[in-house]
Formats: C-alpha cells, sequence, structure tokens
C-alpha cells in the first residue's frame, strides 16, 4: 500500500493522497479533489459515519461470513461499487486520460467482481470514448450523466443501451456546476415531471435507472415515485453545495420513507469495511466508494483496484465476523449504537 500511495501522488497533480483521506488538506479545491467551499460537506461525511460505533458479538458461531451482493441478477463479491469520477485530468491532475482510467478501472472492477461507472462530459465524442472502454462488460458499467434536460439526454441514454449497460443515472446534485451551466445546452435542477420521463426513457431501452445525489426525504419520494429503480444517497463527494450534512446523517430518514419501494445505495466517507457495515446498518443495501479508488488505480494501474477491493472485502468479511453477521442482511441496526 505505502508504495502504490507515493507512486499515486506523482501522477495525481491535484490529489495530496492523505494518510486518511478525509477532505481536510484539499478544503475547497475544485477543480481538484476537495469539497466545495469551507470542505465541511465532504469532512462531514466523514465525522456523520465515524459518530456511530460497531457493536462487537463474538458467540455467534458465524466464523465464515458471506459479503456477496446481488444488483439486479449479478453477483458482486462485496457490496460496495467503484463511484464515478468526470474528467480525471481537471478533477485529480492526472496523468492519464479520463477514457485510459475507464478503461483501468472496468478491467480493476471486473478483477475485483464489483462494477465500474463513469462519469458524463459535455462533449458526445469525448464521452463516447468512454463508452467505447467498457468492452463487454457492459453489464456491470453504469454511466452518470448530468441533469440534462430530457431531450439533450437521449443521445447518451443511446450510447448506454448500445455499449450494452444494464443500467445508466443522473447525478442530479450536479445542478450547479460552472462548467455545465455555462454549457451549450446548459443543464440544472430537473423537474419531479422530469424525472418520471427520463425514468421512462431509460427503461423503454432496456435501462434500470438510478437518481445519484439525494439528500432530502422529499427529494428521495419523488425519486422513488419517478419510477427509477435506485437512488444514491449521496452529496458528490462534498463537491455540490457548502455545510451539507453527512450522508449518513440522512440515510436512516431516506431508507425508512422509501427503502421499501426503490434500491437504496450510499456513498462519501467510506473508507473500510466498519464504513461499509455502519451504511449498511444505517440502511443502505449498496456502497461506493471514490477517491480511495482512483488513489489504488493511480498508484498501480495493473493491480492497484483489485487489490483496493480485495482488501476492502477482507476488513469487511472481519468486520462481519466480529459484530455476529453471517451475510449481508443480518448487518441491522443492532449493530451499531
Ligand atoms: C474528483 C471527483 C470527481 C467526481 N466526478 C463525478 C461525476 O462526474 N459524476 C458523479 O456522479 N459523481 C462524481 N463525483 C462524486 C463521486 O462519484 C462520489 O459521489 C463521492 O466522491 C463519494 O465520496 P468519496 O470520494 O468520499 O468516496 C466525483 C468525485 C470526485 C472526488
Amino acid at each position: 500500500m505505502a508504495d502504490y500511495r507515493e507512486k499515486a501522488r506523482e501522477r495525481m497533480a491535484k490529489c495530496q493522497v492523505c494518510p486518511v483521506c478525509n477532505g481536510k488538506a484539499c478544503a475547497g479545491q475544485i477543480p481538484g479533489m476537495g469539497g466545495i467551499g469551507s470542505g465541511m460537506s465532504f469532512m462531514n461525511n466523514l465525522t456523520a459515519l465515524a459518530a456511530w460505533r460497531v457493536l462487537p458479538r463474538c458467540l455467534h458461531g458465524a466464523d465464515s461470513p458471506d459479503p456477496t451482493a446481488g444488483l439486479w441478477g449479478q453477483k458482486l463479491s462485496l457490496p460496495v461499487l467503484a463511484a464515478p469520477i468526470g474528467d480525471v485530468i481537471a478533477n485529480v491532475g492526472s496523468d492519464m486520460q479520463t477514457n485510459r482510467y475507464t478503461e483501468l478501472l472496468v478491467k480493476g472492477c471486473r478483477e475485483a467482481g464489483t462494477v465500474a461507472t463513469f462519469g458524463d462530459n459535455t462533449r458526445l465524442e469525448a464521452l463516447a470514448r468512454n463508452f467505447d472502454k467498457i468492452g463487454d462488460y457492459g453489464a456491470m458499467t453504469i454511466p452518470f450523466f448530468k441533469p440534462w434536460s430530457p431531450p439533450d439526454l437521449v443521445a447518451r441514454l443511446d450510447m448506454a443501451a448500445g455499449h450494452g449497460c444494464a443500467a445508466c443515472g443522473v447525478d442530479v446534485d450536479a445542478a450547479g456546476f460552472p462548467v455545465f451551466r455555462k454549457a451549450s445546452p446548459a443543464y440544472g435542477v430537473r423537474s419531479a415531471g422530469d424525472m418520471a420521463r427520463i425514468a421512462e426513457m431509460a427503461h423503454a431501452r432496456g435501462l434500470k435507472f438510478i437518481v445519484k445525489g439525494v439528500m432530502a426525504v422529499s427529494d428521495a419520494v419523488i425519486a422513488a415515485e419517478s419510477g427509477a429503480d435506485a437512488l444514491i444517497v449521496s452529496n458528490h463527494g462534498g463537491r455540490s453545495i457548502d455545510c451539507a450534512p453527512g450522508t449518513a446523517e440522512v440515510l436512516p430518514g431516506i431508507a425508512a420513507a422509501v427503502g421499501h419501494r426503490i434500491l437504496v445505495m450510499a456513498d462519501g466517507g467510506v473508507r473500510t469495511g466498519l464504513d461499509v457495515v455502519r451504511m449498511l446498518a444505517l440502511g443502505a443495501k449498496l456502497v461506493l466508494v471514490c477517491r480511495p479508488v482512483a488513489i489504488a488505480l493511480h498508484g498501480d494501474e495493473d493491480n492497484g483496484v483489485r487489490e483496493y477491493f480485495a482488501d476492502l472485502r477482507n476488513q469487511l468479511v472481519n468486520a462481519m465476523r466480529l459484530t455476529g453477521c453471517p451475510d449481508l442482511a443480518a448487518i441491522t441496526r443492532e449493530v451499531i449504537c
């Protein structure tokens, strides 16, 4: 790990690769890897998770917990997906092109037995170069598009369907990003009617539809009523609006309100197997990790992503063993206090 963190630092001009990726050193650095403004939204993700303690339970006989999960018919080796990053040159200061990043991420996630994702681009040609890197891993690769109007999403949804993707998403919390607001056509906040239309357009192409960037129960209800198949409780890694709560603070309310009718996922500050346990105990069925995966990939192109997920899986298995959880369904609120 130490070796590849050093290498990652050399290759990611806009990331300090801190011992713990917590948003302190990079506060306000956008473009860059930080959270917006004061950086509180990013930091709140970690403090909200850390506020939950994990209750040890060792007298249960479940010595070989099963951390495997499922997503729409696909088996995952762990309940953790790689979260999307848009332009890695602008955001990460990467020495590699974004489509190369996508190629390596897809390869690493395939080897790790989990789902890869990638972000949007204002230029369709650049986005197409990302799609070209999916190869035959479409069923396990999810593109996330910006909140364009329904007509402006047509070409993107067609690309996703044409490349064999099983699902796609829209990160609705990107509505205020200056670079995209200046784009032509511009995008912005979407209405409940827009979301229902987008879900319908995705379904017409055989795609499941995910709403990413939900923090309020009212938005979660709109996402569920739109016909979307999943939502991601996320504050965009603290990059959308300053002074937002940590995702672990709002997750329980959202899971209680809509968890019975839409798949609830969550991201933000997940760094360890114990954090995965915390998110699942708070109501998420799957979680996503972004910055640590980017660091692992830059640190070792060939093995970083696979080894990152293998390590996280081992941590999760040990956490399940020590909290008395033979499988993911057993990770309930009783596990945390
Ligand atoms: C540099 C960077 C770029 C990102 N680009 C996108 C993007 O294009 N689309 C998107 O939905 N989320 C994007 N995100 C947000 C992540 O997908 C994810 O929601 C968040 O970073 C998770 O928090 P974590 O980094 O603490 O794991 C980006 C995050 C970072 C750090």
